[in-house]
């Protein structure tokens, strides 16, 4: 294998600038970018005439090999990473669970075992907080300053299984800031919506739809609202996950005018997906239980408008598979049982390129920061990772927009029996993904190695860095602007 390799022909695109250049992978880093460069011997030149030269995907949003819901997930680090090459993904930061009375570092240590000798590409944690007492005081500063873990997860739902109280968010906010960690939350108020699931059931509901009719868009906004409200009062930082809603970008967007660092997610599927296809029959609405819920059609034009704003900032993919038959069907006669999550992960960057850029809802660069930059930046991994630039990772996704293809879960590389988005035909396509300079996608063909994946460091978060844009509210409800 030559240890350098050239991309001639491309159209380089980061967060900031579109422009052609060729680029000069060695030894795993970006060592030239310019016109015209010239290969000697041990140079391997790579054509990549009519594609985007984009830095590798960053999904800040994964779960794989994760015990939930009464099974464990369907991709591990090994299937889950492979998609995630072929959808232009290079990073994941998975989300490590942790259990009350069990010290942090077993439970991290339980992911990094999941991860060894399987991951395709890089990984780093997340990690879940569900309990704040002496034992996890002395733990936390340990975990960013020794472990690379910049970033804490709270579940303000899923009640009697990861809920963790508001005294326990605010607290995680307080120490956040005072050791450089960014929190994130799951929001929605899980209180009423364990009552409501009982009422539900009480009065005979058990079919797939009313795992979303008894999750409404207001109890996110609530919670959305509730967490953003603790984060200021903290002086603190939060990244919300998995925005569905009108509400929940609206109070995001609220704090962020007001100067508070407030951060917010969206996925691919409540970009594209609505409520109606849950009602389907014979069980077929299981497969798109999300929590938070798919929502209806008119939440979608609000989460555009916020992405094009610049009031929600990343895209991750919640990656959470389940099969339809064995997992999803726990739930056949109770909603509440059914799994909750998707498959996501392998089709990310191409839906936000199909239904974003193509279409003309976001920008090439915006594309790039949604996908990969900005949570570089908000999770401790840029300039390392997350752009082009001399010294950076070579982290490269070649992607060629004159692609179409179908969405199918017969082509999928997910290790799961559908695809929640099956018959979607998308623009564009990653032909060529590599990592730290390494080949993983070849010609849209798996070349990559199990365990060639190496666990990332995190920085800490910065606060003075990515200081968040004051902007009107009123874009969110607005058409385009
Ligand atoms: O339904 C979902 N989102 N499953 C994954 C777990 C979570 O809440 O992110
Ligand atoms: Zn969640
Ligand atoms: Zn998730």
């Amino acid at each position: 294998m030559s240890t350098r390799t050239l991309i001639r022909g491309g159209i380089l695109v980061t967060a900031s600038d579109t422009f052609e250049a060729d680029i000069l992978i060695a030894a795993g880093k970006i060592a030239q970018i310019g016109m015209g460069l010239i290969p000697d011997d041990q140079t391997e030149v790579l054509d990549a005439t009519g594609c985007y030269i984009i830095p590798g995907g960053i999904d800040p949003h994964t779960h794989l090999d994760m015990p939930f819901g009464g099974t464990v997930t369907a991709d591990d680090f090994a299937t889950g990473t492979t998609a995630a090459a072929f959808g232009g993904t290079t990073t994941i930061i998975d989300f490590c669970l942790t259990q009350k009375s069990r010290p942090l570092s077993e439970s991290l240590q339980d992911w990094h075992r999941k991860a060894e000798g399987k991951a395709v590409i890089d990984y780093g944690f997340h990690l879940m907080i569900g309990e704040m007492n002496e034992q996890v005081l002395e733990e936390l500063p340990q975990m960013i300053e020794e472990e690379g873990i910049s970033s804490f997860k709270v579940f303000m739902a899923y009640k009697n299984q990861f809920q963790a109280d508001d005294g326990i968010l605010f607290q995680t906010l307080q120490k956040a800031k005072e050791y450089g960690a960014l929190v994130m939350v799951h929001a929605e108020n899980g209180d009423v919506i364990d009552l409501l699931v009982k009422q539900a059931l009480a009065e005979g509901h058990t079919t797939p739809i009313h795992h979303a009719l008894t999750r409404p868009s207001m109890l996110e906004g609530e919670a959305t609202g509730r967490a953003a409200r603790l984060a200021a009062l903290a002086d603190s930082q939060l990244y919300v996950v998995h925005v569905t809603c009108a509400e929940a970008a609206e109070q995001i967007a609220r704090m962020r005018e007001m100067g508070h660092r407030i951060w917010g997610e969206t996925c691919p599927q409540y970009l594209t997906l609505d409520q109606s296809i849950m009602d389907q029959p014979d069980f077929e609405g299981a497969k798109y239980v999300w929590s938070p819920p798919l929502r209806e059609k008119g939440h979608q034009e609000a989460l555009w408008n916020a992405l094009q704003s610049g009031q929600l900032q990343t895209i991750g993919s919640d990656h959470c598979s389940f099969n339809f038959k064995g997992q999803k069907d726990l739930g056949k006669d109770d909603f509440s049982k059914i799994p909750n999550g998707g498959p996501v992960i392998e089709d990310r960057l191409s839906i936000l390129y199909s239904e974003g850029v193509a279409k003309g809802r976001i920008s090439l660069n915006q594309w790039v920061d949604l996908c990969s930059t900005r949570a570089s930046k908000l999770f401790g991994l840029f300039p390392q990772k997350g752009t082009l630039a001399v010294g950076t990772d070579a982290d490269i996704v070649i992607f060629d927009p004159s692609i179409t293809r179908v969405i199918s879960v017969e082509t999928h590389h997910m290790n799961v029996d559908y695809s929640a988005f099956e018959g979607m035909q998308v623009q564009g396509c990653p032909v060529t993904v590599l990592c730290r300079g390494e080949y993983v996608i070849r010609d849209r063909q798996y070349v990559g190695n199990a365990g060639a994946g190496k666990y990332v460091k995190r920085n800490k978060y910065d606060a003075g860095a990515p200081i968040p844009p004051r902007q009107p509210v009123t874009a969110i409800h607005g058409g385009r602007n």
